[in-house]
């Protein structure tokens, strides 16, 4: 055993996972980008107070938080969120609106770490700020919906609710703490432990011994002002006409305080129910505000990226793509050729790699085999002196030609062109 490895619920991420993972977050940016979103990068540590706010009342802000206090004696805390930097940068910065920004990164959450999930998780998320239409609302989910329909997932289940404009919300947490607090004597204890912090969350509970009096529970329907009604069959109506199936969860509550109207979230199939939601989002119109800016409506998701890539495993799409590379450089003749001949290459924009050290033919010819390279570059002291290189195919065959170095530069082109055409 090492003295030293990863701290728990952390993970290294190594080739080629390191590629999946910055091509997933291409595939997101593309996808939203599209869209007419653009990228923020946020610190990952902020004030603690950017994020108390975010609502004392949830586990992630309460119990799950890195925080500390550093040496000019600020308290700070590694985000565990990137919802509430957004709204932070926004009071800062004041872009004009509609604000359309989307971002990645690692956020951190001191859970209980098991499989999807991590102390460090990574997200790719997107957030609007300044508009209040449902259409938008509409847009963010299709554009979540799109995105792992671009992974190739099919097996994401779409569920949404509406908490309701905050009074609507106010009136159903009320109602609801009187249910529970009537049937204290039936609730789990866990349960009555959540009661006194967020009646809301209640509805989350999985426990069977709930269960009778969650369903017995009031329902949200009944709190909703005619504006969040409206707004709410607006935004089914508008995914139905997308064709984007989803199912009405009016247990959805989400674990962040911040949401007001319309929330969701994208379940995969196949992941251990506690750890499925894929990705996860809301209105907040009123956080900028709580930020100390001016009233401003809010919406936005985030998505797993540890959690999706667990859900494309399970389905067998998006793969760790293979190792590719168009040459590999195997000198002979003490290495300066490699040197040469790889930077040449590389200026000309190909890829090219090459064994060190001086090794053997032998050796080196089974680096390149490794290497994913399309062909092997061979420099042995013949080629030196007539300036040519062997050409040997590592793909199809055993094929080998002799050209000159002249013409080095085309020959792999052509080879690594003919072959990307044939990957695709
Ligand atoms: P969230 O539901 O807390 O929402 O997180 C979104 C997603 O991040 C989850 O669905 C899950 O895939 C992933 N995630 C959360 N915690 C972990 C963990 N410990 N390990 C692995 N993955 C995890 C938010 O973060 C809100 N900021 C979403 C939002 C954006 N609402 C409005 N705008």
């Amino acid at each position: 055993m090492p003295e030293f490895q990863t701290s728990p619920g952390m993970r290294d991420v190594l080739a080629p996972e390191s590629t999946r993972w910055r091509r997933f977050v291409q595939v997101f940016a593309d996808v939203v980008e599209a869209a007419g979103y653009e990228q923020i990068i946020p610190p990952l540590l902020e004030d603690i107070g950017v994020f108390s706010r975010v609502g004392e009342a949830t586990d992630v802000v309460s119990k799950e938080m890195y925080d500390f206090v550093d040496k000019g004696e600020r308290h700070v805390a590694l985000r565990p969120e990137q919802t509430a930097s957004v709204c932070r940068a926004f009071v800062q910065h004041r872009p004009t609106l509609p604000w359309k920004a989307w971002y990645t990164g690692p956020n951190f959450r001191y859970e209980k770490p098991q499989r999807g999930r991590y102390r460090q998780f990574d997200q790719v998320g997107i957030e609007v700020l300044g508009v209040t239409d449902p259409g938008l609302d509409v847009e963010i989910i299709a554009l979540g919906w799109r995105f792992f329909a671009a992974l190739g997932l099919r097996q994401v289940t779409l569920r949404i609710n509406s908490l309701g404009e905050p009074a609507d919300r106010q009136r159903f947490t009320d109602a609801l703490r009187d249910h529970f607090t009537t049937h204290l004597d039936e609730l789990s204890p866990e349960s009555r432990v959540t009661l006194e912090r967020n009646p809301l969350r209640v509805l989350d509970s999985k426990r069977p011994e709930d269960a009778p009096v969650i369903s017995a529970a009031p329902r949200i329907d009944d709190f909703y002002s005619d504006t969040a009604a409206t707004h709410f069959e607006a935004v089914r109506s508008g995914l139905t006409s997308l064709g984007i199936p989803f199912v009405r969860d009016e247990k959805l509550v989400r674990g962040l305080d911040y949401y007001r109207f319309t929330t969701f979230e994208y379940a995969g199939g196949t992941l251990d129910s506690a750890q499925n939601a894929l990705g996860g989002g809301g209105r907040y119109d009123g956080l900028v505000e709580d930020l100390g800016g001016p009233s401003t409506p809010g919406i936005g998701f985030a998505l797993g990226l540890d959690r999706t890539l667990l859900a494309c495993d399970d389905e067998g799409v998006f793969g760790a793509p293979a190792r590719r590379l168009d040459a590999f450089v195997v000198d002979t003749t003490g290495g300066e050729q490699a040197i040469v001949v790889t930077d040449t290459l590389r200026r000309a924009g190909l890829s090219a790699d090459r064994a060190y050290e001086g090794r053997s033919m032998k050796s080196q010819m089974k680096a390149a085999d490794r290497s994913g390279a399309e062909v092997a570059i061979i420099i042995g002291p013949d080629e030196l002196a007539s300036e040519s290189v062997v050409l040997r195919d590592l793909r199809g065959g055993a094929d080998q030609v002799t050209v000159s170095r002249h013409d080095l530069v085309d020959r792999v082109r052509t080879i690594a062109s003919t072959r990307s055409k044939d990957h695709s």
